[in-house]
This record gives structure tokens, sequence and C-alpha cells, in this order.
């Protein structure tokens, strides 16, 4: 029988990389695929939710019903997110945002003579995830992830508590299997009390852990 826990819930879900231009033609970006992102949509779609999936540029297809709104650059990802965060009521932030900008765009394409002494000037780009934390209602989740290489619990648990976020997914994205462009992911779900540690699962796997692991959330939440 399929589980319909997450009817009458709407859900915004980042995915995918971000691109950030130097010129109209060149960017900076990451190995990003959005399968984590699209994952998520899916699972929760099927579900029951309501789905506003915003996307970096990724090449996947997906049900008709998953509302996606695409943009490239972290301050489109930025805007999108600040104009549609309060009309749901659990926000999923897995896109790999760029941290940086370069300061600089050249509106028309670099030259190869130009690019003799040429030094990439980068600014930072707003943290969409501590946004929505900081400027979250009593009545919504905010779910982070957490990409890191080293101190995968302890550095994850400081950006639960820095960002605001209800719960945080922890990947460690050296380990294989895990993280960046490929089916599989290996995660911890960290929240203020608990804890949960999973081996290698699908995506959708993983996905499915996450909204267990929401919905038991928000149960706990209405005891309180
Ligand atoms: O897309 P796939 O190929 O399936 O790969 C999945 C994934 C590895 C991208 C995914 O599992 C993942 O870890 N996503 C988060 C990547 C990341 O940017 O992690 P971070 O630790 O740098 O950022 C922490 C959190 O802040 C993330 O929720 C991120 O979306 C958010 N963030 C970061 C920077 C920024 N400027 N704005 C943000 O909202």
């Amino acid at each position: 029988l399929e589980k319909k826990d997450l009817e009458g819930k709407s859900i915004l879900i980042t995915a995918g990389p971000t691109r950030e231009y130097l010129d109209p033609v060149r960017f900076i970006s990451n190995r990003s695929s959005g399968k984590m992102g699209f994952a998520l949509a899916e699972e929760a779609y099927k579900r029951g939710a309501k789905v506003t999936l915003i996307s970096g540029p990724v090449n996947i297809q997906t049900y008709a019903d998953i509302k996606i709104i695409n943009v490239e650059t972290a301050s489109q990802m930025y805007d999108e997110v600040k104009k549609m965060k309060d009309e749901h009521d659990i926000l999923i932030f897995s896109a790999a945002v760029a941290d940086f900008r370069p300061k600089n765009f050249k509106e028309s394409k670099i030259k190869k003579d130009q690019w003799q002494n040429l030094h990439i000037e980068l600014e930072k780009n707003p943290d969409i995830l501590k946004y929505a934390g900081e400027t979250k209602k009593d009545w919504q989740i905010v779910v982070g992830f957490s990409a890191e290489t080293e101190n995968v619990v302890e550095n994850s648990q400081k950006k639960l508590y820095e960002k605001n976020a209800d719960l945080i997914v922890a990947n460690n994205v050296l380990q294989e299997g895990a993280g960046f462009d490929v089916d599989t992911n290996i995660v911890t779900l960290i929240s203020k009390d608990k804890i949960l540690e999973f081996s290698k699962l699908t995506k959708r796997e993983v996905a499915s852990k996450i909204f267990d692991f929401i919905v038991d959330y928000l149960c706990r939440k209405e005891q309180r």
C-alpha cells in the first residue's frame, strides 16, 4: 500500500548546481547532477505532497505535476526561494549552491590576449538556507544538506545551529557511492535531538528516509 503521509503538505525543494558567469559563455559551477533533489521531489509527490522544485541546469525529466522553476545562478535561486518560501510547509535545500561568484561580469567574451594577468576576483553569494532558517515561520520545517569531506557529523551539527535548520542531511562526498552525480548516497540525518546513520541506499530510498524522519519530527513537534 502506498503511503500518503504528505497529503496536504506543500514542499519546496532546491536542486542541482548553480552557474556563476565570468562572461557570456564561461562560468564556475560544480558536479551536482540534480539527482538527489529530483528523487526528493518524486518521493514527496508520490506520498501526496504538492511539490515545487527550483532547479539549476540539469538533465532530468520528471512528472508533469511537479512544478519546476529553472534557474542558473545562486542569485536567481535566492530570488525564487524568497518569492515562494511562505507558500510552503517544508523547505528542503539539496542544491549545490556556489558559495562565491566572479565579482566582475564581462559583457562580451573575454579574449585570449585578455587572459594574461587576468585575476578572477570573487564575492560571496547569498546563503539561501541561512536566509530561510532565519526567516522561518513556526509552522515551517527547514531541511539543509551538508556536503563534507571530514568531521562530517560535527561540521553538519554546526550548520544545523548556525543556519537555524530543523534537520541536516549530511553526506561525505568523498565516499564511493555518495554525493555528487551518482545514483546512491550515504547519509546521516541530524536534528537537535536525534542522529540517524544509514548505509548506502539509492537516492530515492534516501529521500524516503528523509521524509520518514520529517513526518516523525512533525509528530513529535505537535506533541510538544
Ligand atoms: O545533485 P546530485 O548529483 O544528486 O548530488 C547531490 C549533492 C551532493 C549535491 C547533495 O547531496 C548535497 O550535498 N547538497 C548540498 C551541497 C552543498 O552545497 O553543501 P554545503 O555544505 O556547501 O551547503 C550547506 C547547505 O547550505 C546546503 O543545503 C546548500 O543547499 C545550502 N546553501 C549553500 C550555499 C549557499 N550560498 N546557499 C545555500 O542555500
